[in-house]
């Protein structure tokens, strides 16, 4: 049996949602994953081609065993096919979308036995938290919580905005961005955020976009990750100039993103602009939205 599946890039955090929002953007990998005689084969192509491993390391590989360990099945051999579009490393949920796209897979290899709450615990047990993992399963914005391995989740659809992403050509490990955060933070920053997230899942919800500027503001994770990324806060700024409605450091980054509702061209401008002028090279993209989270692709 062969399957094929396309999987969505992901933003997580949006701002002060940190670990807890994602949101699932228009732009994809896909995964193929075909069983055969015996042996394991794994070829990919595009972003990655050169860095990722071929064999039992490989995250979609893992991701697949998972399913197929579940439910005690053991496919005689597997060749896997990855055309991956999503850049490695920039805040864009790359690994998402190979954990998502592997579980999916041999999800419809078994005859879809596992359901979807099980498999977004599968792939936030994978990915260590559940922000990217679930907008990629599920498509639109997602809120996740995950309480003793399981996962609650609500949907909403994302507004009739765009997402602007400026995305600087060096990679930067969640690991390491991970690494820049505090052990504690004050009260004050903590209720902050609170009060921030609320307010922007509550925009979100109703459609208010005039409060994303407002609520999309961070002090938990924003703040300590400027250091590891040249020119953040003027691109960020830049954006805002030229008319975004809010912006974000993309997951752990180092892509930034702005939302709008116009002036596109403009904003990707000035955001590479103030990149360039902190001397760093970038590749931007209008994107919209996903809403249907990753699919079997039938030929
Ligand atoms: N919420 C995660 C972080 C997303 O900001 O570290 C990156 O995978």
């Amino acid at each position: 049996m062969s399957v094929r599946v396309k999987v969505p890039a992901t933003t997580a955090n949006l701002g002060p949602c940190f670990d807890t929002l994602g949101l699932a953007l228009d732009y994809y990998n896909i995964v193929e994953i075909a069983e055969c005689l015996q042996g394991l084969t794994i070829q990919v192509e595009g972003e990655g081609v050169d860095l990722l491993p071929t064999d039992q390391r490989n995250l979609v590989y893992r991701a697949a065993k998972l399913v197929f360990d579940e439910v005690g099945y053991q496919p005689p051999g597997l060749r896997i096919k990855l055309v991956n579009k999503i850049p490695l490393s920039r805040g864009m949920g790359s690994s998402s979308a190979a954990i998502v796209g592997g579980i999916v897979a041999a999800n419809a290899i078994i005859g879809n036995k596992l359901s979807t709450e099980r498999m977004l615990e599968l792939a936030t047990q994978i990915e260590g938290h559940p922000d990217n993992v679930t907008p990629a399963l599920l498509g639109g914005f997602t809120v996740a919580s995950v309480q003793e391995g399981k996962i609650y989740t609500i949907k909403l659809l994302p507004p009739a905005i765009k997402a602007i992403v400026v995305i600087p050509n060096f990679h930067l490990p969640t690991e390491k961005a991970r690494a820049a955060l505090p052990k504690q933070v004050s009260l004050s920053d903590a209720v902050f955020n609170v009060n921030h997230a609320s307010l922007l899942v509550a925009a979100l919800a109703t459609g208010n976009l005039a409060l994303l500027k407002i609520a999309m503001q961070d002090r938990l994770h924003q703040p300590y990750r400027t250091k590891l990324i040249p020119g953040m806060n003027d691109v960020l700024a830049a954006a805002k100039d030229a008319g975004a409605l809010a912006t974000a450091l993309s997951g752990a980054g180092p892509t930034l993103i702005a939302f709008a509702a116009e002036k596109y061209e403009a904003i990707s401008q000035a955001m590479s602009e103030a990149f360039r002028m902190n001397k760093v090279e970038c590749r931007t993209m209008i994107l919209g939205f996903n809403t249907s989270g990753a699919m079997l692709i039938h030929e």
